[in-house]
């Protein structure tokens, strides 16, 4: 009995100095620290705030605690800012300091410790890969030269549709076509490869282990290993799967794609410009001895993760909305009717003539933001924002999608309306020219795939608008939009049946 007094007893003492070392060391150094809920020893604000720390639950704590606001979550800090102002500080004033990434247990193991681009702090590497990856991947002469692969594979894609007679009465998960377009329009630029069908042995295998990948990578129940370390042996089974994958993805990317473009290379001269596909710029940039054959890899995983789920998502969300609002839907329609006429299918060069199909991705891409709390930043030194502390490596979640939906900045926040794009809001652009509104960030960290994404969604959802009356499936009204949060990304929860009937026949 008194063994057991004397246990507890210890253990109260242990815990009590554990919150007078931590309070007295940041009042003796004068640390101002954000508001935020009181914190417990080693749990932090875990306890409270559980797992799901997405973009809605965030918005709420902020109307607690304010614009700035510190969670501690076990041993990460994480700081959330809601506001235009902050925003602009973090992404813009400070970008440099707060322009690095923090990176989690599961995303050190997908990213080799950013030996990436996506996932690697500010400095020489991330400089040197985004410049490597700027020119097979991000500029116009890109967009002019790979637009025509994109509207071919938009075109496949309807008329796939158009031989299903499913399609037209039942319904079809649509996504799974999409998906296949994707890649398709992501390996012409990357490898100059596509796949045929959603068969195809080779682009089944790739599309399982990037989903695995995602799945993994998206899930927040490996977080309490994150946060608190003394867990982590309960990981050790997660990590190890993890592990596998990526090897097994790696290992995928280079058998298959960079070692056989490497292979056709020797054989064939790939001298003249035009024929060089992305990869022939980074194995050349490798042979220079700028970037190592991980590094090659790594840029591979970062465009089958950043680019092809993104948009796909982005393609769902749009689909959804036009079915759940028919209006909208044929005001596009009738819009893309009369600027092209009805021989004429969308293409790149068209979609700068079509204001409402901009403003209906731009809703889209505001209302369900796919990448809502953008890829967390991080400051790796010790810094200040809004006149607070903010303790080194911190992770910096810029809530956008609150940015966007804030009744404050926007009117009836809560409606899908393209038309606000049109009236009161058209100045504003999806590049960031204002800070309210960047579905693709903004600052040195921007995403430098808005150049593709953007034409892509316009040729494919012009298309399909163009060709297809997009309905819910027989017995439902509407398209059931629940959204499925993840570490950085809101998908869809259920991928939609619908129907799509054809108009011209
Ligand atoms: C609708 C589609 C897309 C959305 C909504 C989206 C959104 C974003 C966002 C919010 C960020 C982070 C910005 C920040 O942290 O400040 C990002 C980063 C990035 N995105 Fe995208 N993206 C999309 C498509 C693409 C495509 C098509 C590509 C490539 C072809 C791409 C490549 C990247 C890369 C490489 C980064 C990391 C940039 C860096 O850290 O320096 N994204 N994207």
């Amino acid at each position: 009995m008194d063994l057991l007094l004397l246990e507890k007893t210890l253990l109260g003492v242990f815990f009590a100095i554990v919150v007078a070392t931590v309070v007295s060391k940041l009042r003796g150094k004068k640390f101002k620290l954000p508001p935020g809920p009181i914190p417990v020893p080693i749990f932090g604000n875990w306890l409270q705030v559980g797992d799901d720390l997405n973009h809605r639950n965030l918005s709420e704590y902020a109307k607690k605690f304010g614009n700035i606001f510190l969670l501690r979550m076990g041993q990460r800090n994480l700081v959330v800012v809601s506001s235009p102002d902050l925003a602009k500080e973090v992404l813009h004033t400070q970008g440099v300091e707060f322009g690095s990434r923090t990176r989690n247990v599961v995303f050190d193991i997908f990213t080799g410790k950013g030996q990436d681009m996506v996932f690697t702090v500010y400095g020489e590497h991330w400089r040197k890969m985004r410049r490597i990856m700027t020119v097979p991947f991000f500029t116009n002469k890109v967009v002019q030269q790979n637009r025509h692969g994109w509207e071919a594979e938009a075109a496949a894609v309807v008329e796939d549709v158009k031989k299903n007679p499913e399609a037209a009465t039942n319904g079809i998960v649509l996504r799974r076509r999409l998906q296949l377009m994707m890649y398709n329009n992501m390996y012409r630029i990357m490898f100059d490869r596509r796949f045929e069908s959603e068969d195809d042995p080779l682009f089944v295998k790739l599309k399982a282990l990037n989903g695995e990948r995602s799945r993994l990578a998206q899930s927040f129940e490996y977080n309490y290993g994150d946060f608190i370390p003394i867990l982590r042996p309960f990981l050790r089974g997660y990590l190890k799967i993890c592990k596998e994958v990526k090897q097994r993805r790696l290992q995928l990317f280079k058998e298959y794609f960079v070692d056989e473009r490497k292979k056709l290379a020797s054989t064939k001269a790939t001298s003249d410009d035009g024929l060089k596909c992305a990869i022939d710029h980074i194995l050349e940039a490798q042979e220079k001895g700028e970037i190592n054959e991980d590094n090659v890899l790594y840029i591979v995983e970062n465009i089958n993760v950043a680019a092809i789920e993104t948009t796909v998502w982005a393609l769902e969300w749009a689909i959804a909305e036009l079915i759940n609002n028919p209006k909208i839907q044929e005001k596009l329609r009738a819009e893309i009717d009369t600027t092209l006429g009805p021989e004429n299918e969308v293409t790149e060069p068209d979609t700068h003539k079509l204001p409402y199909l901009e403003a209906v991705i731009k809703e889209t891409l505001r209302l369900k933001m796919i990448v809502p709390c953008l890829v967390p930043h991080m400051n790796l030194h010790q810094a200040k924002l809004g006149g607070y502390d903010i303790p080194a490596e911190c992770r910096i979640y810029v809530n956008a999608w609150w940015l966007a939906n804030d009744p404050a900045h926007w009117k009836k926040p809560e409606e899908f309306r393209p038309e606000r794009f049109l009236e009161e809001e058209s100045n504003v652009e999806a590049n960031g020219n204002n800070i309210k509104y960047i579905p693709f960030g903004v600052g040195r960290r921007n995403c430098p795939g808005m150049l593709i994404a953007m034409p892509v969604l316009g040729i494919t959802l012009g298309r399909l608008v163009q060709n297809f009356e997009l309905l819910p499936p027989p017995g439902q009204s509407k398209i059931d939009t629940t959204e499925n949060n993840g570490q950085f990304a809101t998908r869809m929860l259920n991928h939609a049946t619908i129907v799509l009937k054809p108009r011209y026949v």
